[in-house]
C-alpha cells in the first residue's frame, strides 16, 4: 500500500480524491496539501488538509510518500514539483481510461475517467488529461500540460510544455501547440500556434 497526498484543494482535487478512493487496493490517502494557510485543518470529501508544501517537504525527507498535483495551472504545477525533491510523483490513471500499451508516460500525470490514449503517444511529467478527452495516435505532450474535459487532440499533434487546452477543444492532425499556449473552450485549431498566446473560436484565432 502506497501512502499518497493530493496537492491542491480546489475543484479538481475532488475528482482526484475520488480516483484514489477507487484505487484503494494500491493507495492510502493521508490527506490534502495546500499552501493557503487558512484552509489547513479543513476537510474535503472527508479528507483533512494536513499542511502546506513546507510541511510536505519535511515529511518526505523522513517517510516514503507518493504525490500528485491536482492544480490545473501549469506554472503552479511546475513550481511545486520543482520544490519537492523527495516526493515520489506517481501516475494516477482512472480504471475506465483506455490507454494503448504502446505509449510512454513520465511521472505525476493524472488521466481521468473515459480518456482514450492511442498508440505511440507520449506524455511528459505532470500532465492532466481530464474526463472524456481523446489523444490520437502519435500525440506528444510535454511537461505540465493541462487538458480540460472533452478535448479532441488528433494524430501527430505536439503540445509543448505548460499549455492549457480548454474544454471541448479540437486540434486537427499534425499541428504544433507551442509552449504556454491557452486554447479557449470550444475552439477548433487548424494552424500551428505561437507560444505564450491565447486562441479562441472556430477556426481558432489569436486573441488580441
Ligand atoms: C479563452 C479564455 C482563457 C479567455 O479568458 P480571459 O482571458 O479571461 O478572456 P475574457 O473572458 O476576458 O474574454 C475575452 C474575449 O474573448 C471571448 N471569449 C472568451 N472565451 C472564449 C471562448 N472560449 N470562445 C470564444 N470566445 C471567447 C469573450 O467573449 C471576450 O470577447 P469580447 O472581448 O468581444 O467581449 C477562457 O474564456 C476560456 O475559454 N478558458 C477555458 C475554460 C475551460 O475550458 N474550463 C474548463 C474547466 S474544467
Amino acid at each position: 500500500m502506497k501512502n499518497i497526498v493530493v496537492i491542491g484543494s480546489g475543484g479538481f482535487s475532488k475528482q482526484v480524491i475520488e480516483m484514489i478512493e477507487g484505487l484503494k487496493e494500491e493507495y492510502n490517502l493521508l490527506g490534502i496539501i495546500d499552501d493557503e494557510k487558512r484552509l489547513i485543518g479543513k476537510e474535503i470529501l472527508g479528507y483533512k488538509i494536513i499542511g502546506d508544501t513546507n510541511y510536505l517537504r519535511q515529511y518526505a525527507r523522513n517517510e516514503k510518500i507518493y504525490g500528485v498535483i491536482a492544480i490545473a495551472d501549469p506554472k503552479i504545477k511546475e513550481k511545486i514539483s520543482n520544490s519537492l525533491d523527495d516526493v515520489i510523483w506517481t501516475n494516477l490513471i482512472h480504471p475506465s481510461a483506455i490507454i494503448s500499451k504502446h505509449i510512454k508516460m513520465g511521472k505525476g500525470n493524472i488521466v481521468c475517467a473515459n480518456v482514450v490514449i492511442n498508440p505511440e503517444s507520449v506524455l511528459g511529467d505532470h500532465c492532466h488529461i481530464n474526463i472524456s478527452t481523446t489523444l490520437g495516435h502519435d500525440v506528444t505532450m510535454l511537461d505540465y500540460v493541462t487538458i480540460m474535459p472533452g478535448a479532441r487532440i488528433s494524430g501527430n499533434v505536439l503540445v509543448k510544455s505548460n499549455s492549457m487546452i480548454g474544454t471541448g477543444v479540437s486540434v486537427l492532425q499534425n499541428l504544433i501547440i507551442e509552449e504556454k499556449v491557452i486554447l479557449g473552450a470550444g475552439s477548433v485549431v487548424i494552424k500551428n500556434t505561437e507560444k505564450n498566446s491565447t486562441y479562441i473560436g472556430v477556426p481558432a484565432k489569436k486573441n488580441k
